[in-house]
């Protein structure tokens, strides 16, 4: 049997990048996706024969298509795109910028949209949510929404596009806040990838968000 394959929509940086080392090393043949053609070329290389790559703004929905029916059936899609919002709390971000915030719900959306065509029946997808879904907070509500939201799309997506799977990470702290954390380990882009092969390689998980947090979506550090 030849290896599955998974591609990252975000795979040239950060958790992304970190998932798709974590992935080769694993036995999966890796497609990452970026809009920067000298990053992900260069990592491409990096990484060997088990890893190519497409240049693509996922924001763009007709250019998502286009990839994707690329492509005969791929056996999973890993969504850790950021969008880098200028977003904080809800009264003092606009409306331009909340979008832009939320160009991740949408880019999650249409890649489920899409699923049912492009991923083998016993493939999966899986977002990228964040802690802040369940722990709202002054001057995070624009990414408490977003987050709450890509939660609630996984929730109801499992049902809709069964029996492909279905699963979010929400991650908190990762590289970042360390001092939110309950554990001692401080969280790094690594243990969002373990986490990601641990989602798309066990057949009897989907709807599921599973918090790679430190314990921070339990707020201990905002009380
Ligand atoms: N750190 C945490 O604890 C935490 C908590 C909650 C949520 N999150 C979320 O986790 C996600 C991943 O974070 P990260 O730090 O790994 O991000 P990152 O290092 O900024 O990497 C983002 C990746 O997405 C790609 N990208 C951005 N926009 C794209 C688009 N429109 N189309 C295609 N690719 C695009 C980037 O490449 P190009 O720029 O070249 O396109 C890059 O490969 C983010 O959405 C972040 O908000 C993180």
């Amino acid at each position: 049997m030849g290896k599955e394959i998974v591609l990252i929509l975000g795979g040239s940086g950060g958790m992304g990048l970190a998932t798709a080392k974590i992935l080769i090393e694993k036995g999966y043949k890796v497609i990452i996706s970026g809009r920067t053609k000298g990053k992900l070329a260069s990592i491409s290389n990096q990484l060997g024969k088990d890893c190519t790559y497409v240049v693509l703004d996922a924001s763009n929905n007709e250019d998502l298509n286009k990839t994707l029916s690329s492509y005969s059936k791929l056996d999973h899609i890993v969504v850790t795109i950021s969008a880098r919002a200028n977003a904080s709390g809800i009264n003092n971000t606009s409306e331009e910028n909340a979008k832009q915030a939320f160009q991740r719900f949408w880019i999650s959306y249409n890649v489920l949209h899409f699923a049912t065509e492009f991923l083998k029946r016993n493939g999966s997808v899986t977002l990228i949510s964040g802690s802040s879904a369940k722990t709202p907070l002054k001057g995070y509500g624009v990414w408490g929404t977003l987050h709450g939201s890509l939660n609630g799309l996984v929730k109801q997506a499992s049902i809709d596009i069964a029996p492909i799977r279905v699963n979010a990470i929400s991650p908190g702290g990762i590289g970042i806040n360390a001092d939110r954390q309950l554990t001692e380990h401080r969280g790094m882009v690594e243990d969002i990838g373990q986490m990601v092969y641990a989602v798309i390689s066990n057949l009897a998980v989907t709807s599921t968000i599973i918090d790679v947090d430190g314990g921070e979506r339990i707020g201990t550090w905002n009380g």
